[in-house]
């Protein structure tokens, strides 16, 4: 064996030059360090969508939404697993009545959801999904019923028991009446632990132990929720917890003080997001990993009340999705759940956003996709952010992937520059190196910043240990503000219609070992290396190959 221990001991990163324009070197441990991540799965990314929108978004059992099901399994051939959240306020008003078909809301002049029927069909459109996805299985506290909480449970179970992987009751408990626990944390624990005990019963113990808790905002609202107030108050005490879930909006349109910030250079500064990472969500995390539990963000997105138009409907989305996404790896959550849905009227009297036409669905612009063609929406077609879901689908590709972040190399600014190094089998496999600064048509400069990445593909130690190589695919759109999805790229493909069209584009990096990055641009390189199994597929992987398909189901 070839001698290489100090080639790779450098733990810090180095900055080799103060200008962005000379290449940053970047020296990164070739093992894990001290404090990288736990291991990820390809379900890290995963995605809730409210359940009153659930024909719109998927159709029925019959007739599948052939749009959103080709852009999921797009994000499936790229690695992807996502479970499936039907979740969110509207779970709070949904029955279940085992003569009713299809999900049916019933609503006011305005959309606003009063009410979502569901029968078994609803139940059966779930297998329409790719085979293997998991879901969870949504129940309403919101009206205060056991009955139509277990009834939900016992019929989930009956319909798709198998592919129930949690059971969640209520969403979003901060945004209850005051008066339905009179503020107290001990009372809201006292109800949950009866009816998970009682749901329990209900379904012969398949929801036993298997329950999401808390599911608060980090809104402050006089009842205190989050796992951090539940933990200490005994919420496990009766064994039930199987995930702590807390949901993440950092920005929000629902009141015109909050709209004022939800900008695209706000969205866009890691600052921001690290500091709301770490005041409102790291402390239940932390006391979730303290129990010895894993910790989700079982909802989120970028700007709650829907998105914020010209903002999150642009390629800063994309960008968005992968830091934060990123920053929540880093801290151990276990999954990420990316909201879909439209607006919900009755969530706030001074929301920017409003439903469609005539009550129809007015879809959130933080969407992946709009499932439809609406007058309020335009054409049935993914979003700017679609790609960056891409971009985490194959970063995640591999089952225990764990993630470290990369300190702000000198010369660049920490609110622009992300970084994360990518282990799996004690070895880097990947980078993923993020250029924030928003770039326009009218910028005066493009903002590329170019790192070196040299060290990091060492030359050759004979014939049997050559030169490892580093392959490069971009995340990018003409400029940060780009609407247009068939103008955002991932590794030269653009995927408005929910598939990729035009031809894969893999860079290799060059001898000089550098990689360009403009501002509003993110890159994830991959080094060889690793194995190899993980390089197979129809053409996704920078190794080519084949294989990929046998992945899913295990043996890696
Ligand atoms: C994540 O988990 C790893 C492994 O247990 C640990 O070393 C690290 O400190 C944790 N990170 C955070 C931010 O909690
Ligand atoms: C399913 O959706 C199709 C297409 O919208 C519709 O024609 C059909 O009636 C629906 N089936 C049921 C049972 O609602
Ligand atoms: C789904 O997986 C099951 C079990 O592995 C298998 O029997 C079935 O044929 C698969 N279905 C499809 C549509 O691939
Ligand atoms: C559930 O609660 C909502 C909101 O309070 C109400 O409009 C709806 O009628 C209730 N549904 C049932 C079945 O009681
Ligand atoms: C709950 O807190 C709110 C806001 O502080 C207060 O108005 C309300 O009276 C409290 N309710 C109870 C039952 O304590
Ligand atoms: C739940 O509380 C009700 C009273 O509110 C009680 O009758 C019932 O036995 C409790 N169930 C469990 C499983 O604790
Ligand atoms: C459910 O689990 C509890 C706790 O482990 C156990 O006491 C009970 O017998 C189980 N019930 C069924 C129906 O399996
Ligand atoms: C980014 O956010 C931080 C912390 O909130 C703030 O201090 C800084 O000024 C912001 N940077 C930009 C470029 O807006
Ligand atoms: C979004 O930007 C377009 C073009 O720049 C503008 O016409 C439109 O009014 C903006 N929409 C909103 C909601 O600000
Ligand atoms: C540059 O364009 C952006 C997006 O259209 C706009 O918000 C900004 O005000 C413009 N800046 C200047 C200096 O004109």
């Amino acid at each position: 064996m070839p001698k290489r221990t100090n080639i790779f001991t450098t733990t810090a990163l180095l900055a080799g030059a103060s200008a962005t324009n000379t290449p940053i070197s970047l020296a990164i441990p070739q093992t894990p360090p001290q404090g990288a991540s736990i291991p990820h799965s390809p379900s890290y990314t995963s995605f809730s969508f409210e359940p009153a929108f659930w024909v719109e978004f998927f159709g029925n059992a019959t007739s599948p939404n052939t749009f959103t099901f080709n852009a999921i399994n797009t994000l499936y051939q790229h690695g992807l697993r996502p479970r499936i959240r039907p979740g969110g306020i509207t779970m709070d008003s949904m029955i279940f009545d085992p003569s009713a078909g299809n999900p049916v809301r019933t609503t006011n002049a305005d959309g606003g959801v009063y009410r979502t029927t569901v029968g078994p069909a609803y139940y059966e459109s779930w297998s329409n999904f790719p085979n293997g996805t998991e879901f969870i299985s949504t129940l309403n506290f919101g009206n205060d019923s056991l009955d139509i909480a277990r009834d939900m449970a016992v019929a989930s179970v009956k319909y798709q028991g198998p592919h129930i992987k949690f059971f969640e009751v209520g969403n979003e408990p901060t945004n209850y009446p005051p008066s339905r626990w009179e503020n107290s944390t001990a009372n809201y624990i006292a109800q949950w632990q009866n009816w998970t005990a009682a749901i329990d019963l209900a379904t012969n113990n398949a929801s036993h132990g298997n329950w999401w808790a808390s599911s608060a905002t980090t809104d402050e609202t006089p009842l205190h929720v989050r796992p951090a107030d539940l933990i200490p108050l005994g919420i496990d005490s009766t064994q039930e917890v199987a995930q702590y879930s807390i949901h993440s909006y950092a920005f929000a349109t629902c009141d015109p003080a909050r709209a004022a910030l939800a900008t695209t250079l706000n969205i866009l500064n890691h600052t921001g997001l690290v500091e709301y990472a770490d005041q409102e969500i790291y402390p239940s995390a932390k006391a979730a990993l303290d129990a010895g539990s894993q910790w989700i963000i079982g909802e989120f997105n970028s700007i709650a009340c829907s998105g914020n138009p010209n903002v999150s409907d642009t390629f800063a989305q994309a960008l968005w999705e992968v830091d934060t996404e990123l920053i929540y790896a880093v801290r151990n959550a276990s999954a990420t759940y990316l909201h879909q849905g439209a607006t919900l009227v009755f969530q706030s009297n001074q929301q920017s956003n409003s439903a469609g036409d005539d009550g129809s669905p007015g879809f959130s612009t933080y969407d992946m996709l709009y499932p439809i063609s609406s007058s309020k929406r335009g054409a049935q077609r993914t979003l700017p952010g679609f790609p960056g879901l891409l971009f985490l689908a194959e970063a995640f590709a591999v089952e225990g992937t764990r993630v470290v972040a990369l300190e702000t190399p000198a010369g660049l600014s920490e609110d622009h520059f992300a970084g994360y190094a990518f282990y799996h089998n004690e070895r880097l496999t990947k980078l993923a190196l993020l250029n924030l600064t928003p770039y326009y048509a009218n910028s005066t400069s493009d903002f590329t910043a170019s790192f070196d990445i040299g060290s990091l593909t060492p030359r050759s130690y004979g014939r049997h240990f050559p030169r490892r190589q580093a392959k490069v695919k971009r995340l990018t759109a003409p400029h940060v503000d780009e609407k247009d999805s068939s103008k955002v790229t991932w590794a030269g493909q653009s995927f408005n219609g929910g598939v990729g069209e035009g031809n894969v584009v893999v860079e290799q990096v060059g001898k000089d070992g550098c990689v360009d990055v403009r501002g509003s641009e993110a890159v994830l390189i991959f080094f060889d290396g690793d194995g190899g199994k993980q390089w197979g597929g129809k053409g996704w992987w920078p190794w080519g190959g084949k294989g990929w398909g046998k992945a899913w189901g295990g043996g890696w």
